[in-house]
């Protein structure tokens, strides 16, 4: 037995001693997606993790992730094997949400008129002002829907952190978009939807050239990316959607179809036939994504048994209430 496949048992024994439910982004490690009880997008992680019966949730991904089942679930015990943080949710802090609000109003746009939505890539602190002031979380799959929802308020809509899916939205919408700290303030007033100037930067590597390279390379190939991606390469996409809705539409189609992805390299390696190609020359890897090994999660699990848990999620009681709020409200405004 190879000494991957060791370590696996000896997590697979220890997870079912101890009662823990490991739960894996699309975007992990092969070996350690394997050993996940749970895997799937933002959306569906949020939604399965809170509802595991085990007392604890051993989350592989990103501090945003694990820290949304604290919220959505505080009486769960969540610990991360790396606290690995998505560069874009910490391009937000709370004070940088305050500005921005502040910036709609020096454009004009009264505090009452503003309904805030932030993408799940953000840190609690920004969820819970989200929450605070009436707004709402999304993720990639939900922005279409959670967004249509807002506008029934007739409210402007902030839109953090993530600029190219506030844009993305927008655009499939028909609605007009401004980025603040670009835009001028008449557009920032005209706009419906008003973005903050964040951003991915695996996704950024995806341009139109390498479209363009693979149009003409395969005539007739499928290119499928992720809304994180710059609107210029969504407009030209044959596909746009969450790293679930990809995996889905790759394989729906014919095995002879060619297609390129534009996510996670993970994702596609995993996904990788003959025919499927990754949309850059440059490797797309989210290195803190990567961080987490297999001896990561053996450790956290050790400790744990132990009765000395490593990398345990905290979130004060208040920033819980009102990032509970703005997440929970993603869950209603899709049921409705
Ligand atoms: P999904 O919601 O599509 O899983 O995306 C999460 C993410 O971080 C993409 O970069
Ligand atoms: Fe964050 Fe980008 Fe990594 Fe997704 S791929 S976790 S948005 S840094």
């Amino acid at each position: 037995m190879s000494s991957i496949e060791a370590l696996k048992k000896s997590i697979e024994e220890l997870k079912n001693e101890l009662s823990v439910t490991i739960v894996a982004h699309y975007y992990q490690k092969d070996e350690v997606y394997e050993i996940a009880d749970i895997t799937g997008d933002s959306l569906e992680l949020a939604k399965r993790a809170k509802e595991s019966d085990s007392e604890w949730v051993l989350f592989c991904g990103v501090g945003f992730m694990g820290q949304s089942v604290k919220i959505l679930a505080p009486q769960k015990r969540v610990a991360m094997p790396k606290i690995a943080c998505c560069a874009m949710a910490r391009m937000i802090d709370s004070t940088y949400f305050d500005e921005s609000v502040a910036a709609m109003v020096e454009a004009g746009i009264p505090k009452e008129d503003i309904l805030p939505i932030t993408y799940i890539n953000s840190g609690a602190e920004v969820k819970a002002k989200v929450g605070q002031m009436g707004g709402a979380v999304c993720t990639s799959s939900s922005a279409v829907s959670i967004i249509q929802k807002a506008m029934e308020s007739k409210k402007k809509i902030l839109f953090v952190p993530d600029r190219c899916l506030g844009q993305n939205v927008a655009r499939k919408m028909g609605l007009k978009s401004a980025v603040i700290g670009i835009d001028k303030p008449q557009e920032i007033a005209q706009a419906d939807i008003i973005c903050y100037n964040g951003f991915c930067s695996v996704h950024q590597l995806f341009t139109l050239k390498d479209v363009e390279f693979f149009r003409k390379k395969y005539p007739g190939i499928k290119i499928a990316v992720h809304p994180e991606c710059d609107p210029s390469v969504c407009e030209v996409a044959d596909f746009v959607g969450s790293t679930s809705q990809i995996i889905k539409y790759v394989q729906s189609l014919p095995l002879e179809q060619k297609v390129a992805v534009g996510t996670e390299y993970n994702l596609v390696h995993r996904l990788r036939s003959k025919n499927t190609y990754v949309l850059s020359s440059t490797k797309p890897e989210c290195p803190t994504m990567n961080e987490t090994t297999l001896e990561d999660v053996y450790n956290t699990l050790l400790e744990i048994q132990k009765g000395n848990p490593i990398n345990e999620i905290h979130v004060d009681e208040e920033t819980i209430h009102w990032a509970k709020v703005a997440l929970e409200r993603m869950f209603a405004y899709l049921e409705a």
